[in-house]
């Protein structure tokens, strides 16, 4: 297998996909052949660049000597068309037949996928059919619906749609994974998941950090377009479609596709920059890019009308967690003496992974007290070693011709329509600077007199 990362300079590379692929080496989930190519600007000696990948890894590659033999650096420039032809004699003086499969992994901005994926198809590096022969491409697809429209023509008119794998790594974490599970192979929440029973849901997803080296990409994308077209919206479709006829790919998608057609936005959104995003490298000095985004909307189903879905994402929170939390009405009688709470299901994505399900008990003791109680089940404690990391598993169904956990070209549509709408109507909204996550969570309190978090 040839895996060729185009913009194998960027972070996602040291961050996600060599890990990736050294873990599915070294549990020998690769083809016995392979040679992974990372594709740069810069003028490096490959030993050099194997270095400074090495150096920016974090965690433990015992193995790397063994893997990094694997490695190679072909430096082009990936925008220019004219770089193809030397990259073409470079893949062309391989022994081709003994490496099978070539998959071409685009970590670049949007605006470069139809530049890349024209060269691969003109130079013939991909051709329509071959199966083992196929593109995958970072989120977010497009940077809004109509070059989305553009790059998807493009490409569904030179290769077959079953060669394109549009990733989105939420789909290939374990606890998103189990969303369908919960909700479907269980009769105890079957008949309990809609407006009448469920309050709220609340899905979000903080992170820690800055935007760090990635300014270009992320002004033109902000949180809307990074976090939320892709990974908030395919969490919400997991939570709120209606159950599938089957469980099988196409009719799963088909119902995530209707349920996200349905979102519908309220104006109580938030948005937010945080304090020292103008400082950061290759941001514009009056750069009104949101790095925090709390949204209000609505599943206009006849199952979810009246359940708020909260979605909240931002950069340079107090710590990194991720997770969903449906919160259920009170119950008809509800016990006043103690501390009755609302259930409350949690699927925790992360740190931790897991699922706690809070209830109303008895409290110990004489008094007829309620109190809530928790059964709590770890997800990662069950696994011998570290729970497979979404890109691990995304890149092994890409090597197995499984694009289930990919996103299908009219998921991408109908989200891309909902945030090219709010895109067009930020411009009206306030921008809240936030020194850190306890102002703008406030925020977002005053707006919806809700609570992120209890
Ligand atoms: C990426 C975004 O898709 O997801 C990043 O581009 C973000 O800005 C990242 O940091 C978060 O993913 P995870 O898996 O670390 O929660």
């Amino acid at each position: 297998m040839l895996f060729t990362i185009f913009g194998a300079t960027g972070d996602l590379t040291t961050k996600k996909l060599i890990p990736a692929l050294y873990n599915l080496y070294f549990e020998e989930q690769m083809p016995r052949n392979f040679m992974v190519i990372c594709i740069g600007r810069r003028s490096y000696p490959e030993d050099t660049f194997v270095k400074e990948v090495f150096s920016k890894l974090d965690g433990h590659f015992e193995n790397w000597d063994m893997f990094k033999t694997h490695l190679h650096y072909f430096e082009m420039d990936f925008s220019n068309p004219e770089d193809y032809s030397g990259f073409s004699d470079f893949v062309e003086a391989l022994p081709i037949q003994n490496y099978g499969e070539k998959i071409f992994y685009l970590a670049t901005a949007p605006r470069f996928f139809p530049i890349i994926a024209k060269a691969l198809i003109d130079h013939q590096l991909i051709e329509r059919d071959d199966l083992r022969e196929k593109i995958v491409f970072e989120k977010p697809f497009g940077e809004n619906l109509e070059s989305a429209k553009a790059y998807n023509k493009l490409l569904l008119e030179a290769i077959d749609e079953s060669q394109v794998y549009r990733i989105d790594h939420y789909l290939g974490k374990e606890m998103l994974q189990n969303i369908l599970m919960v909700r479907f192979a269980n009769k105890i929440f079957e008949n309990i998941w809609n407006d009448e029973n469920i309050e709220s849901v609340k899905i979000y997803a903080l992170e820690s950090e800055t935007v760090k080296q990635r300014g270009g990409y992320y002004d033109s994308s902000g949180a809307l377009k990074d976090m939320v077209q892709n990974h908030l919206f395919q969490t919400l479709a997991l939570v709120a479609m209606e159950p599938p006829r089957g469980l099988n790919d196409r009719l799963v998608k088909d119902e995530k596709v209707r349920a996200l057609d349905r979102i519908r936005v309220c104006d109580e959104i938030v948005y937010g920059q945080y304090s020292g995003y103008l400082d950061e490298k290759d941001i514009p000095s009056n750069s009104k890019t949101e790095t925090f985004v709390g949204l209000k909307v609505f599943v206009d189903s006849p199952r979810w009308k009246e359940t708020p879905f909260y979605l909240v994402t931002g950069k340079k929170m107090g710590q990194k967690r991720a997770g969903i939390v449906i919160t259920f009405k009170n119950a008809s009688c509800f016990f006043e003496k103690g501390q009755p709470q609302k259930n409350k299901l949690t699927i925790e994505i992360f740190p931790r992974e897991g699922i706690v399900l809070q209830f109303n008990g008895k409290a110990p003791g004489l008094q007829a007290y309620t109190m809530p109680m928790k059964m709590d089940y770890c997800h990662m404690c069950n696994v011998i070693g570290n729970s497979p990391e979404a890109y691990e598993k995304l890149i092994s169904d890409v090597i197995h011709d499984d694009a289930s956990l990919f996103t299908r070209w009219d998921e991408i549509e109908s989200a891309w329509r909902t945030v090219d709408q709010l895109v067009r109507d930020k411009k009206n909204e306030p921008l809240t600077i936030y020194e850190n996550e306890n102002e703008i969570l406030e925020v977002l309190f005053s707006k919806w007199k809700e609570r992120l978090f209890d």
